[in-house]
């Protein structure tokens, strides 16, 4: 039987992730409405401010419902100036993605309609790729276990290990099958690496390349990610999927939402074998907290990603309707003159989740 409710771990967290979540939240509301299915919502907690409060930033209990629900729908965590005594910020979702082995942290970036790009050039009107993170090694398996060399030397260790690089491959093609399935997607997967340099880079490359082979009808592709900090400027029209090294995701992504208009459109999705974690790429953005005019555009595309999800691994294909209605939505929004305060325009938070929700309700937003 399909099922009809899914339990979601509702994770809002700290600053303006409290309040896209909220808009979120209003346009699944409409989407469970028009497309006849249910959420049961935990509100769970963790963050810089509970730390602040209770000195555990992330509870295990915490931990134990995340890992229990269906999915994840995570807002942001962090405060600059709440820390642990090392000095490092309280960063939750970071050991969400290890301990909940999250491997694939899916990034979109495309230019909305009537929001475009920074950049001039007309092509990046149809700028639509997606850069793909691995989240649970790389530079990041280093965090917390820096070798110290008494005062003099401090050593972090890149980890890239053949399992991980294989299942992100995989993926990485997977996706590129789906996206060209869908329509839009070019069917190329082009490695990141840093493969000229280090042995590590040497070796995903070709793990990469043996992983390429079983999926003959994507091409394979790799590129320094120098020259594709180039190319992400230049034309980044030409790219599709991007599987690359952790920290090398971490930058490039934010250089990707810059070209789309701002961290606040771009949404992300953190995917493992068993689990599922969605939130916009953003933080907790201190510097507009409280004002009502972050742009909750990423938590509401990372919403419909966190359907499109669950589609698939519960088999529930009125789940991918509303995907794509909450995806046609904001894009119908923004072609209509709907403009955000980071792209200098007065549509707040409330707002912009009020309007969406609207367009899905009135069935404006169906799918063809
Ligand atoms: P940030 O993403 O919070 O903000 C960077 C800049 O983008 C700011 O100028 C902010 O106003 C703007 N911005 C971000 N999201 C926006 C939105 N939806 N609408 C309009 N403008 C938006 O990054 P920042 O300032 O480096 O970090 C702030 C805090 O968030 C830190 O404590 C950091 O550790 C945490 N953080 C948490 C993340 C997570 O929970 N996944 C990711 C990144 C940062
Ligand atoms: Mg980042």
């Amino acid at each position: 039987m399909t099922r009809n409710t899914f339990g979601i771990a509702v994770m809002p967290g700290d600053g303006i992730g409290i309040e896209v979540t909220q808009a979120a939240l209003a346009v699944l509301d409409a989407a469970e409405r028009r497309f006849g299915f249910a959420t049961s919502r935990e509100q769970v907690p963790g963050g810089a401010l509970l730390y602040r409060d209770t000195g555990d930033a992330f509870p295990e209990a915490s931990f134990a419902r995340a890992r229990a629900a269906d999915a994840i729908l995570f807002g942001a965590m962090g405060w600059p100036d709440i820390r642990y005594p090392d000095g490092t910020e309280i960063a939750p979702q970071l050991d969400l993605r290890f301990r909940l082995e999250l491997f694939a942290g899916v990034r979109p970036i495309r230019a909305l309609p009537g929001v475009g790009s920074v950049l001039k050039d007309p092509r990046a009107e149809k700028i639509d790729l997606v850069i793909l993170r691995e989240s649970t090694e790389g530079m990041f398996a280093a965090r917390g276990r820096t070798v110290m060399v008494g005062d003099t030397e401090a050593r972090d260790t890149q980890v890239i290990t053949r399992a991980t690089t294989e299942r992100l491959s995989d993926f990485a093609f997977t996706l590129a099958r789906r996206r060209k399935a869908r329509g839009g997607g070019k069917g190329l997967v082009t490695l990141v690496d840093k493969a000229n340099v280090f042995g590590s880079f040497a070796f995903m490359r070709r793990v990469f390349h043996e992983v390429a082979l079983r999926h003959p009808d994507i091409t394979a592709a790799h590129h320094y990610v120098d020259a594709m900090a180039l190319d992400l400027v230049r034309r980044p029209w030409a790219f599709d999927v991007l599987p690359m090294e952790n920290l090398f995701g971490d930058i490039l992504s934010d250089l990707g939402a810059g070209l789309i208009g701002g961290m606040g459109f771009a949404p992300s999705a953190d995917i493992g074998a068993a689990h599922g974690m969605f939130q916009p790429s953003h933080g907790s953005a201190p510097d507009i907290f409280g004002q009502g005019i972050a742009n909750p555009t990423a938590a509401i595309l990372s919403a419909a990603m966190m359907l499109d999800w669950l589609a698939e691994t519960r088999a529930a294909p009125a789940l991918a309707a509303a995907a794509a209605a909450i995806t046609q939505a904001v894009d119908q929004a923004f072609a209509d003159g709907m403009r955000t305060a980071d792209i200098g325009g007065g549509d707040g938070t409330v707002a912009v989740g009020r309007r969406v929700a609207a367009l899905i309700a009135d069935g404006t937003a169906d799918p063809p």
